[in-house]
């Protein structure tokens, strides 16, 4: 059975973020798909110590919460990784889980993640304009295809979504989350 993980990178449980992270996992879901979800905001995680220790070990020495994380992802085909944008950037969350990703450069630059690992992106966002941040949504990706991940169904921008939760009404992004889900996991 496949494997789809979600980490939502913001601190608002049942926010923008979270809902279309979640309807992506119910995608993967329908396909068959095992699931599973990380709030970031509730790991106790710190930013990568620039210890090196993963050029020998192959991954992030660091044991704290993110580390069964890793694990979760190290047995997954896929993630959809959401955060929503502040200050036209990802959040300090999603940051923090994003530099610890660098245990998985070799000292040879190439990946110890595992092969075939594909990954969905998922932001929110204010701001109506959806291509206001695409630097920021560009680097994101950029970071997941240099850490060993495989291009898969893109990146959904929702944007125009300011209160909480307020994406669960809007048909049109809960969609295309559900059909980032259902394409990761093999659709
Ligand atoms: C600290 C902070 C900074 C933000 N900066 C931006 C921004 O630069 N551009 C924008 O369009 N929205 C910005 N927003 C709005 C959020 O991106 C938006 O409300 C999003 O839907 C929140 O997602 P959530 O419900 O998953 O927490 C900001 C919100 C916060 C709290």
């Amino acid at each position: 059975m496949m494997k789809i993980i979600g980490l939502a990178g913001s601190p608002r449980k049942n926010g923008n973020t979270d809902v279309l992270v979640q309807k992506a996992l119910a995608g993967a879901r329908a396909q068959g798909s095992e699931t599973e979800l990380f709030h970031l905001n509730e790991l106790a995680a710190r930013g990568c110590q620039a210890c090196y220790g993963c050029k020998k070990a192959g991954k992030c020495v660091i044991n704290d919460d993110l580390t069964n994380v890793f694990t979760a992802i190290e047995t997954a085909d896929g993630i959809v990784l959401g955060s929503p944008i502040y200050f036209g950037r990802f959040t300090a969350q999603t940051a923090t889980f994003m530099d610890r990703l660098y245990g998985y450069i070799k000292p040879d630059s190439t990946s110890s993640l595992g092969a075939g690992k594909k990954f969905g992106l998922v932001f929110t966002q204010g701001q109506p304009d959806a291509g206001l941040y695409t630097g920021t949504t560009e680097a994101t990706a950029r970071v997941l295809a240099r850490v060993g991940f495989e291009a898969g169904p893109g990146t959904l921008v929702g944007s125009g979504l300011r209160e909480p939760g307020i994406a669960r009404e809007n048909e049109q992004f809960l969609q295309a989350a559900f059909a980032i889900g259902q394409e990761l996991a093999g659709r």
